[in-house]
Formats: structure tokens, sequence, C-alpha cells
């Protein structure tokens, strides 16, 4: 196994990512605690991550001095980098250079294993920084191997007790040949075979929720997305019926929906699943509000009424099941407490576990959203299900800018087959993160035979994303959307003209409300 200690960096999950990426697993540990993780998993190599403190600061958070002694291999990132050097007698200095973003470092030494392939003497690379402070003098046994402008010490080490560190960031994307580097210090240098695999993350995940939960009953909300049913088969593999689905019908879904929804888990899987039809409750609490913050907060509170009382009919439950995943979390590591854990409120039912006095149990949460379809293929789900683009959970309501109406959203949904059909059969359905309908509160003039119409405006949305939250509009061939628009308005009783959405985000955003 390998350790990862966290000093509180936004980015520390990406360490564990690239890791897996390698098929290496590995734990992450809040310094806090790195301690005695330290001493019960007795790691083949540890990292330390990034962080926002100085190591000036007093009470500075550092690494068990354990982990220098043991003869493990360890990788010091960034902060992980300054607390090393500080722990092992070299010198940092404080924050005058602040430096944030693109950095080139130089190559000064390529002896190392750690660039080994990868980096050459000489030469210079782009890197990711964000730091304050800096190394100035590297501790004994150390060489400097890199360097740049406003990191002289960018990269150290010390090939015989296998200790490096980087001033950069590796795990991040924006530098190009960190995860080759990262792969050098997993692989060559702390001998990993690499031979961990979803399948093994399935067993383990399966270990864990059966030693959570014990006897306990689980209630799970599934919306029909990817996250809920990957959590929803998961857990059912672990616990069996001791699981129950809950999927709430609130009339705001997409064409045919429900009915997928409920062969696949009820008919294929089996599991327990309870379908409430909740469409008119939710219609007629929604009819006429058009502001839309509102209506999100209608369909949420609505949303944990419902789903509250059917876990009550079905005799409540001890846990909830969520599908968060790791972007859903924003983890933060204070330093007098323990980590701190916000939890976008969009993304669970949020109120619920108190109100109904039921803990949480979220077996996905240190996955990223490609990892988790990984898993869903490993648990057996339809390759259409584990590919489906994301949908909000307030539904179609926020695709309908202004009051939500159910004429409206029928529309809606018959356009927004059309449209998901034509991406399917062009071959685009994987390559667009996401991609749907909008209905116009706003009415045009047309002609269709000898007739003039005066009917809705459709918007065609379709982005490009690698995570939600920056995306590019997807550059659709003309003649693609004059196809999909003849075909809309053609098939769709209600709309007569369609139009394109090329805004990015930002300063856009994905959903239109
Ligand atoms: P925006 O519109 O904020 O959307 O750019 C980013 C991603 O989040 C989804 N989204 C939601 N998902 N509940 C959800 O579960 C919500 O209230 C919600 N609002 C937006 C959106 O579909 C996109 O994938």
């Amino acid at each position: 196994k390998l350790l990862i200690i966290d000093f509180g960096s936004q980015v520390t999950q990406l360490i564990a990512r690239r890791v897996r990426e390698d098929g290496v697993y590995s734990e992450i540990v809040p310094f806090q605690k790195a301690e005695d993780a330290f001493k019960a998993m007795q790691p083949k190599a540890v990292i330390l991550s990034g962080g926002p403190a100085s190591v000036h600061e007093q009470g500075a958070p550092l690494a068990p001095p354990a982990i220098y002694d043991a003869g493990v291999p360890v990788l010091g990132i960034c902060y992980g980098e300054q607390a090393m050097a500080q722990q092992l007698g070299g010198k940092v200095e404080g924050g005058h250079h602040r430096e944030f973003g693109r950095a080139e470092v130089t190559v000064t030494d390529d002896t190392t294993p750690l660039f080994d392939g990868v980096w050459e003497k000489g030469k210079s690379y782009p890197v990711w920084m964000s730091h304050g402070d800096r190394v100035t003098v590297p501790p004994e046994g150390f060489r400097t191997v890199a360097t740049s402008p406003n990191a002289p010490i960018a990269v150290i080490a010390d090939d015989k007790r296998k200790f490096y560190a980087t001033q950069f960031h590796l795990e991040v994307v924006h530098t190009p040949q960190g995860a080759a580097l990262l792969r050098n210090f997993v692989r060559k240098i702390a001998g990993f075979t690499g031979d961990w695999t979803m399948r093994a993350f399935k067993e383990e995940a399966i270990e864990k929720i059966r030693a959570q939960v014990g006897k306990g009953r689980v209630i799970c909300g599934l919306s029909g997305g990817v996250d809920s049913s990957v959590a929803a088969v998961l857990l059912h593999e672990a616990i069996g019926d001791q699981l129950t689905c809950v999927f709430v019908d609130h009339g705001l879904l997409r064409l045919n929906e429900a009915e997928t929804v409920v062969q696949l888990f009820r008919d294929h899987y089996n599991i327990p699943l309870v379908h409430v039809q909740a469409e008119d409750l939710f219609l007629k609490e929604l009819a006429g509000v058009d502001d839309p913050e509102k209506k999100r907060k209608i369909i949420g509170k609505l949303f944990i009424d419902v789903f509250e009382q059917e876990a009550r009919k079905i005799g409540g439950a001890d846990f909830l099941a969520q599908g968060t995943l790791y972007p859903d979390v924003i983890e933060s590591v204070s330093f007098t407490g323990g980590p701190s854990v916000t939890i976008k409120s969009h993304h669970n039912v949020g109120g619920l576990p108190e109100r109904m006095n039921m803990k949480l149990v979220e077996p996905l949460r240190e996955l990223f959203k490609d990892e988790v379809r990984e898993l869903g293929r490993e648990l057996g789900l339809p390759e259409v299900f584990v590919g489906r683009h994301p949908f909000p959970g307030p539904g179609l309501a926020i695709r309908c800018p202004g009051a939500v109406s159910k004429p409206q959203l029928d529309i809606l949904r018959q356009a927004d087959a059309i449209y998901i059909d034509e991406i399917r059969k062009a071959g685009l359905y994987d390559t667009i993160w996401q991609a749907f309908a909008v209905i116009l509160p706003v009415k045009t003039v047309g002609v269709m035979g000898d007739g003039r119409t005066y009917e809705h405006v459709l918007g065609l949305r379709a982005v490009t994303s690698t995570d939600g939250m920056t995306a590019d509009f997807y550059p659709f061939d003309m003649k693609f959307l004059g196809h999909v628009a003849t075909r809309i308005i053609n098939e769709v009783k209600g709309v007569n003209r369609v139009v394109y959405d090329v805004t990015s985000k930002p300063p856009g955003t994905i959903e239109w409300e």
C-alpha cells in the first residue's frame, strides 16, 4: 500500500487518482492521523501532499518523523517538499515570491530514477506551481536536480534514501509529464507492481460497506443517474436485501426514464425498489413559479418530504446511501480539528440524515466520474447506462426557463429524445459531456404548409468538459444541426423554431437555470 499524507491541498485526491491509474492502491490520511496510520498500514512508500500552510507558522503541520526512519521511499509535493526540507535539516524561506500557475523548470541532473525516461538534462519543461514559501537549502544527502527562476530548488533528490521532493504539483494535468514522474516514483523507486484494478476496488468497497453497515438497514435515493445507480448496485452486492432503493418520479424526468430505471433495478438486478409517482405533487407546487432558485428550493424540499414519507412507510432505515463523488466533496483539512467536509448542497438529499437520524454511506467518495463509470462496468451495468450524460436533480424543471407546465414538459421530453437520438446516431454521444434541449417560454411566428404558426422556441445545448466546472460548446456541423431542427419541428407539435447555444462556461453555465 501507498500512504498519502494530506496537508490540505485541494488536489490531494488527484495524487491518489494518478496512482490508481498506475494500478497502485493508496490511502489518503489527514496529517493529524498520519502517525497512527503509518504504524497500522506499514506502507511501502509515502507521498506528502501540498497544502495551504507555511512551515514558519506556529504549529505548522509536519509529517510523523517515523516515516523518515523506516527505510521507505518518500515523495514530497509542494508544501510536502517544504515540510520534508524543514524536518530533515534544510532551509525554507518565507513567502516574498508568491508564484501561482505555469512555470518552467530546467533539469540540471538527470541521473535520478525519478526522471528516468521522462526528463533530460539541459531541457526545460512546463510545470504547475502554487506556493508562497520555497526551499533555499536542501537537507543533507539531497542534491538539486531541477531548477526554475522563481524556485531555484525545484526538485531535490536523495537517491540513496529514496527521498524526493518537488516544488511544483506533479498530480495536475498542467504539469504534462507529472503523471510519468509519479509513475517513476511509484513503480521504479517504490517497486509497486501495478496490479491493482477496479475489481480490487470493488471488493474493498464491499468489505468496507459491510463493516460500516453491519446488520443495519440502508435506504438509497435512486435518481437513475450514473452515480446513484452505481452506488445502488454496489450496495446491493455488499448487503443484498438490507438495501431498499427509493426512486422519486417528480414528473421532471426524460422520456421513458422511469420505465428504464424501474426495469433495470427491479427486473434485472432484483433490487427492492419503491417507485414513487409524485408528478402531480411536484407540478402543483411548481405551478406559476418562475424564479430559478425558488424552483430548485421547492423541488429540493418536496423531494425530502416524499423520500422521508416513503422511508417511514418501509419502516425507516439506519443508513442513507448516496452516490457522492470526490468532485462533489470539497474537502479541507482544518489545522485544529479533523478534516472538515462541505458538500455541494444540490448533490445530496440535504437535511434528511439528521431529520431521520440516519448515518451516511458514501462508497464512491474517493472516485472521479470516469472511475465511477469503470466501477459500473465492473458491476455489470449496461454500457448505455454507465456512459450516460449527467442529469441534474431538479430535472427538466431547470430546462424550462420560467414557470413549468406539463404541456411544456411533454414537448421538451420529445424534442430532447430526438436530439439525443441523433447525437447517438452520429456517434457523438461519448465525445460530448452533456447534451440536452431547453424549451423557452417565448413563442415566435413561423410558417408551415400554407399556415401561420405561433409556437415555442427550443434551444439545443451540447458541451464538452472534463468535470462540469468549465465547458466549451460543442462545434456541431451545421448540417447536423439543420437535420435535428427539421426532425424536431416536423415531429414535435408545439415547436416551430430551434436555436443552438454557443456559450461556453464561464461565462455561461451548462444548464440554463
Ligand atoms: P451548471 O449548470 O452549474 O452545471 O454549469 C454543472 C453540472 O451540474 C449539473 N447540475 C446539477 N446537478 N443538481 C444536480 O444534481 C442540480 O441542482 C444541478 N444543477 C446543475 C449540470 O447538469 C451539469 O452537469
